[in-house]
């Protein structure tokens, strides 16, 4: 087998240049809050965390934790209130609205709501789009841009509003788009709603061929932008998408509020998706008369931190020179593919082995071994944090073949080649010599046996033990 030296070689070698003294990925390409956090390993010894699980949630930017500590002590009440700082408060929420919608290329008469994440953000589309209008999605979605389309639907039959039609994914591109074009000419789709990077894989369907065939049929696009949006630059203008939702917390501002963003018309005219004050104009015994978006849609007390949170994310991002982002994220992802490709025994799943330019969300499956199993060692043995299961995407990690599920490693701004670098070396030595430490199964959760690793001093972690075998046990949804 090759030594990870040898691999790395090899892997600078491909690449046919000499390795310069900094490369492109080498260091992070912004600052995030707790880069430096080491933890313990079970031999005693600790490492600073490799933090390779951004798809899932991303630690908060420098810049964000900066901006929440400079507005906390000027938040007031936001919209009613007449105290100066209200009126400062409410001043800040709406041009983070602003600052949200220009990040994602809104055009002038879209209207951005802000949401709690992309979850909630598709449930509420789900809710507006047209009596009867019927609804194409693909099966490789997230259950998030999924099951609301499901769940609104009644699959055509009397009495219910919506018809939502679930295409399984074909073998490449160019058969899936061919498909998604026959279905459009079959009948009438109010939406065709797709990932915009899948969060299992990296890759997504071509936005411009996709809304390109939807808008000739007289179809909608919403695009779930979770994977997308803070890992590249998009925009609604530029690809006459209609609609996006995303996670603040996984663009890098986890203060607990999403974004919907896109045509107003739905939005104004849709059924409101929380009922309350705030979202309507005037309320009598027998009648309410609604707000327009996006209050029709903000009912109750906003997040008015969380807004503000991920706006100084969207306008660091934003602020970064073009094609950084990208480069970054390619080069470390390219570098993880390598070098997993490189281990005997580790498979890299693909939906469409003709797809182009995948986000940095790679998953794999390593030799025979559980992915439970694989993904405690690496955080045991080697400080690195990723995921295992079926990614809240279990239709298409069965068309992968890895109903059982699989390993997932994901980057972002504040990953380095070192995180990656260590990841491919670990799973190298698993390979080659086995787990160091004894891990047993308990309440479904794969564990050291006798686990000394001493917790971290933070109030609130007394319970972490009993917590953490409840946090992934098989009543979640993995
Ligand atoms: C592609 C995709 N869509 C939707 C979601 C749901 O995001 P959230 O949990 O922030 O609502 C996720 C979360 O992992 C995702 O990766």
């Amino acid at each position: 087998m090759t030594t990870i030296t040898e691999l790395f070689a090899c892997v600078d070698e491909a690449s046919g240049t000499a390795a310069p003294a900094a490369r492109v990925g080498d260091a992070p390409l912004l600052a995030v809050v707790g880069a430096a956090t080491t933890v313990p390993l079970v031999d005693g010894s600790s490492r600073t965390y490799a933090n390779l699980d951004c798809a899932a949630s991303a630690p908060a930017l420098e810049s964000v934790g900066a901006r929440v500590a400079e507005v906390l002590p000027l938040y007031a009440s936001v919209h009613r209130g007449a105290g100066y700082l209200s009126q400062v408060s409410t001043a800040l929420y709406e041009t983070s609205r602003q600052s949200i919608a220009r990040f994602v290329g809104a055009r002038e008469d879209d209207v951005a709501i802000i949401t709690r994440n992309t979850t909630d953000s598709l449930n509420l589309l789900a809710g507006v789009v047209p009596h009867g209008g019927a609804v194409l999605v693909l099966d490789v979605e997230h259950h998030a841009n999924l099951l609301p389309w499901v769940q609104h639907s009644g699959g055509g039959q009397a009495g219910t509003s919506r018809v939502a039609t679930v295409l399984p994914v074909q073998p490449t591109v160019v058969a899936t788009l061919d498909m998604l074009r026959t279905e459009l000419a079959r009948r009438p789709y109010a939406l065709v709603t797709v990932t915009g990077a899948s969060n299992v894989t990296g890759e997504a369907l071509p936005l411009d061929r996709v809304v390109a065939l939807a808008h000739a049929a007289g179809a909608r696009v919403a695009v779930d932008g979770a994977q997308l949006v803070p890992h590249r630059g998009f925009s609604l203008a530029a690809t006459d998408v209609d609609y996006v939702a995303f996670s603040g917390h996984k663009t890098y501002a986890p203060f607990g509020a999403g974004a919907l963003v896109g045509r107003r018309d739905w939005l104004d005219t849709g059924v409101p998706y929380l009922a309350g004050g705030g979202a309507v104009r005037d309320v009598r015994a027998d009648r309410t008369v609604w707000q327009p978006a996006p209050a029709r849609h903000e009912a109750g007390s906003p997040n008015v931190l969380g807004a503000i949170a991920l706006a100084q994310a969207c306008d660091t991002l934003a602020a970064l020179p073009a094609g950084a982002l990208e480069a970054h994220e390619q080069a470390l992802r390219d570098r993880l593919v390598r070098g997993l490709e490189q281990l005997d025994g580790v498979h890299v799943a693909r939906i469409w082995p003709d797809s182009t330019d995948p986000v940095g969300v790679v998953t794999f499956t390593v030799a025979d071994l559980d992915p439970g199993l694989v993904a405690a060692y690496l955080a045991a043995e080697h400080g690195i944090g990723v995921r295992d299961g079926r990614f809240c995407a279990h239709p298409l990690l069965a068309h992968l073949g890895a109903s059982h599920g699989a390993v997932r490693a994901s980057v972002g701004v504040g990953t380095t080649a070192e995180h990656v670098d260590r990841l491919v070396a670990a799973l190298g030595a698993l390979l080659e010599r086995g787990t160091q430490a004894g891990y047993e199964v308990v309440d479904g959760c794969w564990s050291v046996v006798d686990d000394t690793r001493p917790l971290i001093e933070v109030q609130g972690l007394d319970h972490l033990a009993a917590t953490a075998a409840a946090a992934c046990g098989p009543a979640l949804d993995d």
